[in-house]
């Protein structure tokens, strides 16, 4: 009996497989009803408040979830059609900080990505958590696009920025903008140039400063020196052969920004730059 059990699900397994991989998914990207996802509290005390781990069915038994669409991730995927399962930050928020004790929510992902939304932007865009993504069969998906996701819902104009499609959220943790960006506020004090705010809202999520971000993509302040007009243009250059509308990972960032941007980004890197030279030199 055992065996002709084993041999059936043997059978099965392959067969499942080659299905799937033929079909190309018709593709619907859960999260494991099992995967765990870790909610860290405000720290009201001088101890961090204790972790908290979630299952997706946990969270979907404590607040309501519903289906939307989003025009917004459509647009900056290139996609058409995508649905998803999704529960309000909002309540999440409610949820986790009733008292309003922190400010914003870092998302820290799987794949080194770490994104922060302010929990005014969350209110003021009715910003939703994805726990289940359907992307329509004839586009391709990447690795990276995975639940938890962020999504902006089609009734709210949210600026178009990387800031709102943070994917493949592993962590929430409830924290304070203020001191969040701290180590850069050192650098450009009390004023906010449009550098600093363009690098924010699109690229320290991938490409971390002074300890802030995330490590997905290179380290730039190693690799270009931005005192210098020929590092400058090369920055852009590769900038623009990277992140364009056809990046096969669909990390187009391009659309994020305009060109006097970028020009402010790059100014706001050789700041920084010479601060932390600076640093090291003293
Ligand atoms: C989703 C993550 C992500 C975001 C957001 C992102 N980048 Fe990148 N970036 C990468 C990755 C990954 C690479 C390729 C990495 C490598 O060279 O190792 C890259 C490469 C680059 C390069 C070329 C680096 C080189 O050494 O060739 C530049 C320049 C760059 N990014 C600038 C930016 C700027 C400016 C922004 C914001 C406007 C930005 N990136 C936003 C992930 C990201």
């Amino acid at each position: 009996m055992k065996q002709i059990i084993c041999r059936k699900f043997n059978l099965k397994i392959p067969l499942l497989l080659v299905l799937g991989f033929y079909f190309g998914c018709a593709c619907p990207v859960d999260a494991d009803d099992e995967a765990v996802f870790q909610i860290i509290g405000p720290v009201i005390t001088a101890e961090p408040s204790s972790p908290s781990r979630w299952t997706l069915k946990q969270l979907e038994a404590r607040v309501v979830s519903r289906e939307i669409s989003s025009r917004y991730f459509d647009k900056a995927l290139g996609y058409e059609g995508s649905k998803f399962r999704v529960i309000s930050m909002a309540a999440l928020v409610r949820l986790f900080d009733p008292e309003g004790v922190s400010d914003a929510v870092l998302l820290d992902c799987f794949d080194d990505y770490q994104g922060i939304l302010s929990i005014a932007d969350i209110e003021r865009y009715d910003i939703q958590v994805a726990t289940r993504i359907e992307i329509r069969s004839e586009f391709k998906k990447p690795d990276w696009l995975n639940p938890l996701l962020v999504i902006v819902p089609d009734r709210k104009k949210a600026p178009f920025q990387e800031r709102y499609l943070t994917a493949n959220i592993r962590q929430l943790k409830f924290t304070r903008l203020r001191e969040y960006y701290e180590p850069l506020r050192k650098v450009v004090g009390t004023a906010s140039p449009v550098g600093f705010s363009s690098f924010k809202d699109n690229c320290l999520f991938c490409h971390s400063l002074m300890g802030i971000g995330g490590n997905k993509g290179a380290r730039l302040l190693e690799n270009y020196d931005f005192s210098r007009m020929k590092w400058k243009n090369k920055f852009r250059k590769d900038f623009f052969a990277f992140h364009h509308k056809d990046n096969a990972d669909k990390q187009n960032v391009e659309q994020f920004v305009s060109d006097t941007q970028l020009q402010a980004i790059t100014e706001f890197l050789s700041l920084v730059q010479g601060f932390t030279s600076n640093q090291e030199n003293n």
